[in-house]
């Protein structure tokens, strides 16, 4: 889709030589890696640290060379895509089963950089089924739990079997209605036993690349 390739490519523009990269998952930042590997083509130098076992792939076919995840002493910009983003920037992940990680690596950069195109931009979060990762163990129990806090819930399935994620845990595709707190719910849901980590990332993105009504590429920060 163009308008992934358009706001894909531009986030590049937020990498300097010499600086490690948290490289996301999904069909958006799909064009910010193979951008960044044309770049090193012509010179750039950077570390990638993928947020998925399907990124790190395209990493290496891309010619990015890997971080050692237990060395990195920090990650300068992460960029990565988005099911949704609100009118605060809050923003639910995980539709490609990538949560956890994309989590952990946004957290830990000084710049998080988000590239959606226009379809994900919401007034409030919630048309999507939100992502929860579980351990498989009490996956039922865990569910009912979630199920307690609104929401009509199926755990996520794939070739007839629960689908695993790189953490080898089950993703739970929760349907909350509009969700008016999101910062409470991503509290409340880390709350119960079994969850290991939901698609809500709150006040973590410090821009959202995007496309307005006329298609030219802005910037919300
Ligand atoms: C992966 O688990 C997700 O968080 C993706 O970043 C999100 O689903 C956006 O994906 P697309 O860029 O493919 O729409």
């Amino acid at each position: 889709m163009i308008e992934k390739k358009i706001v894909g490519e531009k986030a590049v523009e937020f990498v300097k030589d010499g600086m490690t990269v948290g490289l996301g998952t999904g069909s958006t930042v799909y064009y910010t890696i193979i951008k960044l590997g044309q770049l090193m083509k012509e010179g750039l130098t950077i570390k990638g640290v993928p947020t998925s076992v399907e990124t790190e792939k395209l990493a290496i076919e891309c010619g990015i060379p890997l971080a050692n995840i237990k060395e990195i002493d920090q990650i300068d910009v992460a960029i990565d895509g988005a099911d949704e983003v609100d009118s605060q920037l809050n923003l639910m992940k995980g539709g490609g089963g990538a949560l956890l990680r994309e989590k952990i690596i946004a957290r830990a950069a000084k710049k998080f950089i988000v590239v959606a195109d226009p379809a994900k931009i919401v007034n409030h979060l919630g048309a999507f089924p939100l992502p929860i990762e579980v351990v498989p163990f009490g996956v039922e129990m865990t569910n009912e739990q979630i199920r307690l806090l609104g929401a009509e819930t199926k755990i996520r399935y794939s070739n007839g079997n629960p689908y695993q994620s790189d953490n080898g845990n089950y993703i739970i595709d929760a349907k909350f209605p509009n969700i008016l707190n999101p910062v409470t719910l991503e509290q409340k849901l880390n709350m119960i036993p079994g969850v290991v980590e939901n698609g809500l990332f709150n006040q973590m993105a410090n821009a959202v690349i995007t496309l307005n009504a006329e298609k030219s590429v802005v910037i919300k920060n």
